[in-house]
C-alpha cells in the first residue's frame, strides 16, 4: 500500500519523506490557500521534495477551461498528476489529458457509480473521501469496498487513492480492504508509528539499561 502525504506544507513534506516512508503528495485548493502561497511556487517546491506523484488541483469547472489548466499543471514538473473534480466536464477532460499522457486524479467522489465513470475516463487515481461521508452519517469505508470490488470485477487499472483520512483507523480499514493509496494529514502518518505500550516498554528497557550498566 502506498502513503500520499496530504498538505501543501513544504517542510512536513520533507521532514516525513527523509523518512522514506511516504511515496507522494496529494493537495487542495483549501490546503495550498492556508499555506498563504503562489500555487505554482508551492506544487514546484513539493515536486523538487519528492518525485513521486503530486497532485496540484485546477480550479476551472469547465472542460476548456480545466484542460487549459491541467496542461500548464502538468507542464510544472514530471511528477505532477492533475486533480480534477468529479463532474461531466471532469470526465471529459480526464479522458483527454489521459489520452495526452498525462496523469490525472479525480477527487470529489462519493459514490461507486462515480468512481465506475472516473475508471471508464481513464484516470491513474479515484479519490473517495471517507471523512467527508462519515461526517454525514454515512459509512465512508463501505465506499472504498465497493470500489474495490467494482475495480476487481473488471480489472480497471485505476488506483483507488482514499482520501479524507481522519484517524489510524481509516488507514488500517483501508489497508484491510486493498486500497492502493492512502493520503493522509502528516498528523495522521505520524500517529501510525506511535503504541502506548511501545513507549512504556521502550522506557522501562532504558532504565533496567542504565541500573545494569549496560553499554551497547
Ligand atoms: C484528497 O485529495 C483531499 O485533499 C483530502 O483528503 C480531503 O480531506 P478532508 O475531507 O479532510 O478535507
Amino acid at each position: 500500500m502506498k502513503f500520499f502525504v496530504d498538505t501543501a506544507d513544504v517542510a512536513a513534506i520533507r521532514d516525513l519523506h527523509a523518512t522514506g516512508l511516504v511515496d507522494g503528495v496529494t493537495t487542495n485548493p483549501s490546503l495550498v490557500g492556508k499555506s498563504g502561497r503562489d500555487f505554482r511556487e508551492v506544487i514546484v517546491e513539493i515536486c523538487e521534495v519528492t518525485d513521486g506523484p503530486v497532485s496540484a488541483e485546477v480550479i476551472a469547472t469547465d472542460e476548456a477551461g480545466m484542460l487549459e489548466q491541467g496542461r500548464a499543471l502538468a507542464a510544472l514538473a514530471p511528477n505532477v498528476v492533475v486533480k480534477l473534480p468529479l463532474t461531466l466536464d471532469g470526465l471529459k477532460a480526464c479522458r483527454k489529458l489521459t489520452s495526452e499522457g498525462t496523469r490525472t486524479n479525480v477527487t470529489l467522489c462519493f459514490s461507486a457509480n462515480q468512481a465506475l465513470l472516473a475508471a471508464k475516463a481513464g484516470a491513474s487515481y479515484i479519490s473517495p473521501f471517507i471523512g467527508r461521508l462519515d461526517d454525514i452519517n454515512i459509512d465512508g469505508m463501505e465506499l472504498i469496498q465497493d470500489i474495490r470490488t467494482i475495480y476487481d470485477n473488471y480489472g480497471f487499472e485505476t488506483e483507488v487513492l482514499a482520501a479524507s483520512i481522519r484517524s489510524a483507523n481509516h488507514v488500517k480499514e483501508c489497508a484491510l480492504i486493498g486500497a492502493d493509496v492512502v493520503t493522509a494529514p502528516p498528523d495522521v502518518i505520524r500517529s501510525l508509528a506511535g503504541h502506548v505500550l511501545t513507549d512504556k516498554g521502550l522506557k522501562a528497557f532504558l532504565a533496567d539499561a542504565e541500573k545494569a550498566g549496560i553499554k551497547v
